[in-house]
């Protein structure tokens, strides 16, 4: 794999929406305080990668395409290849995948020139799953072991980092070393609530535990003025150094 291109901001909103207006106005909320959009599954269906291309590309805002892409080998690197053409600064795949398959992903988003190519991270274990979930799945290992197996898998394989919960950051950064990517959801300022994130941290103690970027949500989609409230999420960020 190239040397890894750097991560373009450290904020990045999460629009979860099908639709296109809200996620207009999420944008120029994102445009305003410097932060990238994670698009993930639900914008995407509804819309397809056209609206996707109008709301980053076109509008020159950094694009995580979060689609989680879980499939043969063969399928994921050609879902990677078809991904390029959007410029996403970073994409994701299931680490679940299996070896070949996050090989495959990689090698696809190499393709791509220099600055160009993005960033591949590994899901591990879904946050919504607990230790109680892994034996119906034949997985006898804690969470937290699954967690650090499959981020080692997929570092292995090249991908360039994970996405991890941030109480699972630091115990990552301690293993994976420097140069691995930590992407960190699941966080809340003190003055948000926790929705229905059940591992959340603070946007300082998630960077203090490791985390490269942060992918914040609904206490900025949710808030009555969501651009005060991205401010005050960004100043809290440049507070934490
Ligand atoms: O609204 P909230 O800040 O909880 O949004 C977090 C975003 O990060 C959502 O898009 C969610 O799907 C995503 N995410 C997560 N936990 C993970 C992986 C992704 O919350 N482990």
């Amino acid at each position: 794999m190239p040397r890894r291109p750097p991560l373009p901001v450290r904020l990045w909103l999460a629009v979860d929406t099908p639709s296109v207006d809200d996620a207009r106005r999420l944008a120029e909320v994102a445009r305003t305080v410097g932060a990238g959009l994670k698009l993930g599954k639900e914008f995407f269906t509804a819309n397809g990668p056209a609206a996707v291309r109008q709301l980053t590309l076109d509008a020159r805002l950094p694009l995580f395409l979060d689609l989680k892409f879980h499939d043969i080998p063969n399928t994921v690197a050609a879902a990677v290849t078809a991904a390029l053409p959007l410029r996403p600064a970073m994409l994701n795949v299931h680490a679940l995948g299996g070896a070949a398959m996050i090989t495959a992903a990689v090698a696809a988003a190499a393709a791509a020139a220099g600055s160009e190519r993005p960033l591949v991270l590994a899901v591990t274990i879904l946050t919504s799953l607990g230790d109680a979930d892994l034996p119906a799945l034949g997985v006898g290992e804690p969470v937290a072991v699954m967690v650090e197996r499959l981020a080692r898998l997929a570092r292995e394989c090249g991908a360039d980092g994970v996405v991890c919960s941030p109480v699972e950051a630091a115990r990552l950064r301690a293993s994976l070393g420097g140069d691995c990517v930590l992407v960190v959801p699941g966080v809340r300022p003190v003055w948000a609530g926790s929705d229905d994130q059940k591992r959340v941290m603070t946007p300082a103690a998630a960077l203090n535990a490791g985390a490269d970027a942060l992918v914040v949500g609904r206490p900025i989609t949710a808030a009555a003025d969501p651009l005060a409230a991205a401010r005050r999420l960004v100043a809290e960020i440049a507070d934490a150094g």
